[in-house]
């Protein structure tokens, strides 16, 4: 598995980078489209009108400007990637380059999978709630139907995770989901929804936030199929209702939005704008010229793809454990039983 080398050379070359100060992200994510099948409430991204997108050959140049740069980990989401034109092909350039991921709604996958699956690493598809409660959230009746079809026929060849977020109207539908997840023989990923002004508020009121996470905290200590760590539900516990801040380092997580600009500094602080073409400019420079420092004390957002990475600590063993070594146990495993 080429990927997987490269993933290991990176995460030396970034060690060395990281002991002169320089700062280089590990994960990339990249919204492939803005357009979307499903009309979710708290999502801007469908709102908008789609720029003109890269070609083959720009997501090619937009990756190897990542891969130079150090990235491991590249995500790819939307809208809705399926929907992408040449989404095979410009997985396959991912998949020889980075361990690769996908967000989907899951619409799609039942009949697409098997054109993607030798080039996913890991697969997430969202859900919100279990039945009517998912298809309100997203706006079209049969999501949760065609989701779960979608679960069933990627996880015969990829891990794959649910993908959900906390909002105002699924508060008490987590243990549901967690229960689903079981059901489906995969793991879950949860977050909170964060409200984009374009999108409907809908992110949940405190104490029943706070019920949830504490509910998820318990779940994942009693040995849940929950992916997030036992420290980021104590990170969002302590910081928003107890006032001990975790240090964020959004410099870790790199986002390129569907014309190929880098979205500075966090995709949360400037509601996914691009700015300047990541193989048009002097990347490490450009990211190296954010005054990051500013940003550590912000834990306005609890997104996993920034939380999780500034939370990781090679000090902390359990971490370790959870976060390297059982990824490479199970990865191992996979490639003994012939799966990968
Ligand atoms: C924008 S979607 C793109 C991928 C795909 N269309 C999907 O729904 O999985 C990526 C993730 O963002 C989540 N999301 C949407 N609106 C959000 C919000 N306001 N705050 C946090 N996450 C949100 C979705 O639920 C989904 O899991
Ligand atoms: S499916 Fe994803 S991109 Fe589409 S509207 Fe819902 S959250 Fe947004
Ligand atoms: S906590 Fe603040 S700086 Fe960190 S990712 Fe969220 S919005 Fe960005």
């Amino acid at each position: 598995m080429g990927n997987f080398q490269n993933v290991a050379l990176r995460t030396v070359r970034r060690k060395m980078k990281g002991l002169s100060g320089e700062k280089v992200p590990v994960i990339a994510g990249h919204k492939l489209l803005y357009t979307c099948n499903l009309r979710c409430h708290m999502c801007p991204f469908w709102r908008r009108e789609d720029p003109p997108l890269l070609t083959l050959e720009e997501e090619r140049k937009m990756m190897d400007s990542l891969a130079n740069f150090g990235v491991s980990f590249l995500g790819f989401e939307g809208g809705e990637p399926f929907l992408r034109k040449e989404f095979p092909e410009i997985l396959k350039l991912s998949h020889d380059r980075f361990y690769t991921s996908v967000v989907s709604n899951g619409w799609m996958i039942k009949d697409h999978f098997k054109d993607v699956k030798d080039y996913i690493d890991y697969l997430f598809v969202s859900i919100d709630g279990v039945g009517a409660t998912h298809d309100r959230l997203r706006g079209v009746e049969g999501s949760f139907e065609h989701a779960k079809q979608g679960i069933a026929e990627a996880s015969q060849y990829v891990p794959v995770s649910l993908s959900s977020t906390i909002t105002s109207e699924n508060t008490d539908q987590v243990d549901k989901i967690v229960e689903f997840a079981n059901e489906m023989n995969v793991s879950v990923s949860f977050q909170v929804a964060y409200d984009y002004s374009t999108a409907d508020k809908m992110s949940p009121s405190a104490g029943k936030l706070k019920d949830a996470l504490i509910k998820l905290l318990d779940l994942k200590k009693s040995g849940a199929p929950i992916v997030e760590s036992k420290e980021y539900f104590e990170s969002v516990i302590n910081s928003w209702y107890y006032g001990i801040d975790w240090k964020c380092k959004p410099w870790l997580t790199i986002n390129i939005d569907p014309e190929g600009k880098v979205v500075l500094p966090c995709y949360v602080l400037n509601e996914y704008t691009g700015s300047k073409k990541v193989w048009e400019i002097d990347l490490p420079k450009a990211w190296n010229s954010v005054n990051w420092k500013e940003y550590e004390s912000c834990n306005k957002c609890a997104l996993s793809c920034y939380l999780e990475p500034s939370l990781f600590s090679w000090s902390n063993l359990g971490m370790v454990k959870e976060r390297i070594i059982d990824n490479i146990v199970s990865y191992l495993t996979m490639q003994s039983s012939g799966e990968v």
